[in-house]
Parts: structure tokens; C-alpha cells; sequence
């Protein structure tokens, strides 16, 4: 029932042109109705936007449509004392809208502060927003998904939160591009829906069998890998998280499918791959299997990871499981791939990576893969069970994923830069987290085992400006200008360098029995008490043992990426100085040289 009186409030009259008829105000009152306060707005603009404090307990916010399966409901963490940013909730198109908020108490100061507006302004608030990691323009983003090409543009899909900037609502936010470095941030494509979140997932290129040109992908007996030609469309997989499902039910896979570029989807409806009785069901990676000619697709399901065939992407029958006491156990296995690399000399090398948290040796999450074969069926690994392979050292790498089809074959990597230890309390509010740089994944062998390593797309080193070459004597002045930085250097063991700016805070890195250490303890922020340790690669194991190594240090505006020996070892780091690192001092080092990146 309702209770309390109603608010008029009115936004910015729109004044019609001089040949319309002007338009009703946008406005709005606001009603009570028991533990409900309905917002209702005549003449609806394309907005309201909600205050965040984002400290606070979420409030559900739904748009009610008067039809239950039809309502946008969103978890927002409305502002109850002052407003950190505001965030933009679409509303409807009729002549009024009417948005539901829950489980926020009368005495809110959002209830005093929503407004209409056909406006949303994304411009960047933001310090430390790097030069070119990608970064959602607001918002929060963890796992990249559903990379793949198609026609000229690299998908770039993530788990994102349009409605602040932590954690919940987990839509796939999307954005293009043609070189994985300059990227075009797109509305979200997949939206949170009734069957639940939209979690991680992944995507193939697709098409109909010649002679089905015509039929609905989703009612084919048949689908095919696509070949780049008209009529070819991206299938994605995503799992549908529903908390309100018991928990064996509540991760299941589901399926879409877009003819325009990811820029909207269908979706099949209920999910199509329910677990077996298993906790955790998630994070479905398609590929294609070429020795059963069908579709793969592997998931992770608690502490293995399950495979499963399919004919036409819709019907899967099991096929293996890997995994139970491999590597860092127990632990959670997330977001896995597969895919084989070629090696010199050997059978190409099948790798399955597994991200997995927590469980990375410093703590949190970081991204563990095997080296094995692959008959079609069964993945056998190489290596024993206690065998622990990480794919990257650094303590901001994670969920890490390839793009499918890419167009010259390459298996191109890309992580999300951050930790789940601290990744909803990283210093920036506006938008929260950054993508790693496409890194190209390669096999190599050291001593008698493989690895997989990474290098900077060819995209990236294209960019590098010519090298000034520069003698260290008491150090080199960097730059002035807040320039995204590439040093090339070589370090001899034993030795120690440091990046400093004139505020005293510094990254050291020592190269000390057989490890290359990076110390960000003193590096500037320092979000929470995680997020200081020191990282280390070891590089003796992985590039022989040596009296110098090659070190290639990527610097944005608050990351590193170190590739060692052309990626054989690698290291992504976040560090947050109040001003650039300018200074570059140490001993040992030499051939240094310094490129700026022409972005
Ligand atoms: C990994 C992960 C995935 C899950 C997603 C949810 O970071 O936990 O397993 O699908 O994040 O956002």
C-alpha cells in the first residue's frame, strides 16, 4: 500500500525546435509502497542516473515493466550518506517509466539525488587510466572473454559491471579493434538476465553447412567452424550464474549467437549444459576438435576440468575429464583454454591453461597451465602431478584466455591485470581494472621440459618509436612528459636496478640466483596489505643459466610488463607512483635503450 507522500522533482525541460511541439518535462515522484519506493518518471529521458557510495550494501533496482520476466533488475550500492560517482540506468521508452528500488533505507541520500538525463558523460576522471591497456571508459571489469576475429575486428568481451565500479551484475561488456592496442568500447553486448549473471565464457566463429544456408543456427543439425564469408557469425558461450538455484544448479552454460559483430545477440533461452552435481561449473572455452571433427568445448568443474562434443553447439555428450590433483591443489579451477602451439623439432604441443584462486605462489590468483597431447579425446600430461607451470610471475595476470580464429594462426593471449586478492581496492574509481597487453604464446623446451612463453604482439612492437641508446653512468633521466615508456636493457646476475621517481618511490629488480625478483614494495600506492610482495621469476630454469639476461620492461601509466629473453620468463605487475618513474639507476646493467610508443 502506499504510504508516504509523493515528490515532483524536474530535470531540464527539452524545448522542441521551432517547427515541433514542445516536449512534457522529464520529471519524476517517488512513492512508497512498504519496503519498495517506485520512481515514477513521465517522459521518460534516456537515463536516471543513480548515486554510488560504494562502500554501502546493494540496493536492487529494477526497471518494472508490469511484465515480472521482462524487468531489468540490477544490484546497485545506491548512496546512503554522500556520492562517490553516479551511474547510468537506461529506462524505458514509453510515456512513463516506472524503476522499483529495494532494500534501501528511506533516509538514503540517493532518493534526494537521482536525476533524469538524456546525457551520461564518460570523459576520464581518472589519473592512473593507462595509455593503452584497455579500460572500460566506467565501471568494473575482471575476465576477458569470448576473444575472437571476425571481418577486420578483434572482440574484446569481459565480465563488466555497468552499474559501479566493484564487483556484481556481471554482464559481457564489449569493445573492437583492429590491432588488440586502440580499442572502440561498444555498449555491453550480453546483459544480466533471468537465468542469472553472465559469467565467463568464450566464442567461435561459426556458420551453417552449405545447403542449410537459411536455417536458425540454433535449430541446426549441423554447425560448422566459419571461414571469414557471408553469413558467418560469432557463437559464444557463457555460463548463467543463478544464486537463486540450489548451488549444484546454479552454474549452467548457455548460448548465443550474433549475426551483426557482437554489437547485439540472441539468446538460445534456458542454458543448454547443466554440471553433473558439481559446486563450481564454469567458464566454457569452445575450440574446434579436428580428430573427432565436431565442436569441443572444455569447463571447469570444481578441481578438474571437464571436455565435452558437440555436433552442432547445442547437444553435448562428455567426453574426458583432467586435472584432479594437478598442480596447485586444492584449489579452484577457472577459466580454461586449449589449444595447441607448434615446437621446433616435437609434435606440435597441446596447453591447457587453468587460472586458478586462489593458490599463485604470491598469493591470490595467477594463471597455471599444462604441456601435453591430445588424441581427440584425452589430454595426457607431460609432466607429473606436483609439476606447477605458471604462465606468468607477476601477481596482476589472471583468467588469462586466447582469441579464437585469429586471422595468421597465432595463439594470442590476453589477461586481465589484477588480482583477486585486491582487485576491488585498487585506486581508481571511475572505472576499475585494466587488460594486460595481446601477448603472442609460443612453446619453447629448457632443460628437458616445455614451457609456454609470451611476447608483445608484433602490433605492439610496431609502435615503438627508434630506440634512444643511452650509457648509465649516474643514471638515466627518463622523460619529463608522462610517456608510456619500452627500456630494453641487459642485467647481469647478481646485479640490481632501479626505477625511481623524484618522490623516492621506486621498483627495484635484482637478478640473484637464478631469479629475477621485481620489488614494488615502495612503487608508489599501496591498495592493501597483498599487494607489496615481491615477485619472482625463475629464469635460470627457463632461459638456461646465464650471466646476463635480456629484459624488456613495458611501463604504462601503472603497470609493468617485464618479458625476459624474448618471453620466456614474464612478469605483469600493477604499481601506482604518484608521478612517472623518471630515473633509471643500477649497476650491471647495459645496452640500454629507451623507446617511447607511438600510441
Ligand atoms: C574468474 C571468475 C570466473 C567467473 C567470473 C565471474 O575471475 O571467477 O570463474 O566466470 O570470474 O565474474
Amino acid at each position: 500500500m502506499k504510504t508516504t507522500c509523493s515528490i515532483l522533482l524536474a530535470s531540464a525541460a527539452l524545448l522542441g525546435t521551432a517547427c515541433q511541439q514542445p516536449k512534457e518535462a522529464p520529471s519524476f515522484r517517488l512513492e512508497n509502497y512498504g519496503d519498495t519506493v517506485a520512481v515514477l518518471v513521465t517522459s521518460p529521458t534516456k537515463y536516471i542516473l543513480l548515486p554510488v557510495q560504494e562502500d554501502q550494501p546493494e540496493a536492487v533496482v529494477r526497471l518494472n515493466t508490469g511484465n515480472e520476466v521482462e524487468d531489468v533488475w540490477m544490484d546497485v550500492r545506491l548512496a546512503r550518506d554522500t556520492v562517490d560517482y553516479y551511474v547510468p540506468f537506461k529506462l524505458g521508452e514509453g510515456q512513463t517509466a516506472r524503476i522499483d528500488i529495494l532494500n534501501l533505507p528511506q533516509e538514503a541520500v540517493a532518493l534526494n539525488l537521482l536525476q533524469l538525463s538524456d546525457t551520461f558523460d564518460k570523459s576520464n576522471r581518472e589519473y592512473y587510466r593507462p595509455a593503452y591497456h584497455f579500460t572500460p571508459a566506467y565501471g568494473w571489469m575482471n575476465d576477458p572473454n569470448g576473444m575472437t576475429y571476425l571481418n577486420g575486428e578483434y572482440h574484446l568481451f569481459y565480465q563488466y559491471n555497468p552499474y559501479g565500479s566493484k564487483w556484481g551484475n556481471m554482464h559481457w561488456g564489449h569493445a573492437v579493434s583492429s590491432d588488440m592496442i586502440h580499442w572502440t568500447e561498444l555498449d555491453p553486448a550480453i546483459a544480466r538476465d533471468n537465468y542469472g549473471q553472465i559469467f565467463s565464457g568464450s566464442s567461435y566463429i561459426a556458420r551453417l553447412p552449405k545447403g542449410a544456408e537459411g536455417t536458425d543456427p540454433f535449430k541446426a543439425d549441423i554447425l560448422l567452424p566459419g571461414n571469414g564469408t557471408e553469413g558467418d557469425f560469432i557463437a559464444s558461450y557463457y555460463t548463467s550464474d543463478n544464486g537463486k538455484l540450489e548451488r549444484a544448479l546454479q552454474e549452467q552454460q548457455s548460448f548465443a549467437i550474433s549475426t551483426d559483430g557482437g554489437r547485439t545477440y540472441r539468446k538460445y533461452g534456458a542454458p543448454v549444459l547443466k554440471s553433473d552435481g558439481r559446486r563450481d561449473f564454469r567458464d566454457p572455452k569452445l575450440f574446434w576438435n579436428e580428430q573427432r571433427n565436431e565442436w569441443g568445448m572444455i569447463v571447469s568443474a570444481d578441481n578438474e576440468m571437464q571436455f565435452y562434443g558437440s555436433k552442432n553447439l547445442r547437444d553435448w555428450t562428455y567426453v574426458s575429464a583432467f586435472g584432479d590433483g594437478y598442480g596447485v591443489q586444492p584449489r579452484q579451477f577457472e577459466c580454461p583454454d586449449f589449444f595447441s602451439l607448434p615446437l621446433e623439432g616435437q609434435k606440435d604441443k597441446w596447453v591447457m591453461i587453468v587460472n586458478v584462486n586462489p593458490g599463485f605462489w604470491f598469493g591470490g590468483s595467477g594463471s597455471e597451465y599444462f604441456t601435453g597431447s591430445f588424441d581427440g579425446n584425452q589430454f595426457k600430461c607431460d609432466n607429473k602431478k606436483e609439476t606447477v607451470k605458471w604462465l606468468d610471475w607477476g601477481k596482476d595476470h589472471y583468467a588469462a584466455v586466447t582469441f579464437s580464429c585469429e586471422p595468421q594462426g597465432r595463439v594470442i593471449s590476453m589477461p586481465w591485470m589484477s588480482n583477486w586478492q585486491y582487485a576491488n581496492d585498487l585506486p581508481t574509481r571511475q572505472y576499475r581494472s585494466q587488460m594486460g597487453m595481446a601477448r603472442e604464446l609460443f612453446a619453447f623446451v629448457s632443460g628437458n621440459d616445455t614451457y609456454v612463453g609470451q611476447r608483445p604482439v608484433a602490433e605492439m612492437l610496431s609502435l615503438l618509436k627508434p630506440a634512444q641508446t643511452e650509457t648509465l653512468a649516474n643514471g638515466i633521466q627518463l622523460t619529463e612528459a608522462d610517456k608510456p615508456l619500452c627500456i630494453d636493457l641487459d642485467m647481469k646476475n647478481g646485479t640490481s636496478f632501479t626505477l625511481a621517481n623524484p618522490e623516492g618511490e621506486k621498483v627495484v629488480f635484482t637478478a640473484a640466483e637464478g631469479r629475477i625478483t621485481m620489488n614494488r614494495q615502495q612503487s608508489g600506492i599501496i591498495p592493501t596489505q597483498d599487494f607489496p610482495v615481491d615477485t619472482w621469476a625463475p629464469v635460470a630454469q627457463l632461459c638456461g643459466k646465464q650471466d646476463s639476461y635480456h629484459l624488456q620492461l613495458w611501463i604504462d601509466k601503472c603497470s609493468i610488463e617485464m618479458f625476459v629473453d624474448g618471453g620466456k620468463a614474464v612478469m605483469t605487475n600493477l604499481v601506482y607512483p604518484h608521478s612517472p618513474y623518471n630515473t633509471l639507476k643500477g649497476e650491471g646493467i647495459s645496452n640500454i635503450k629507451v623507446s617511447e610508443i607511438a600510441l
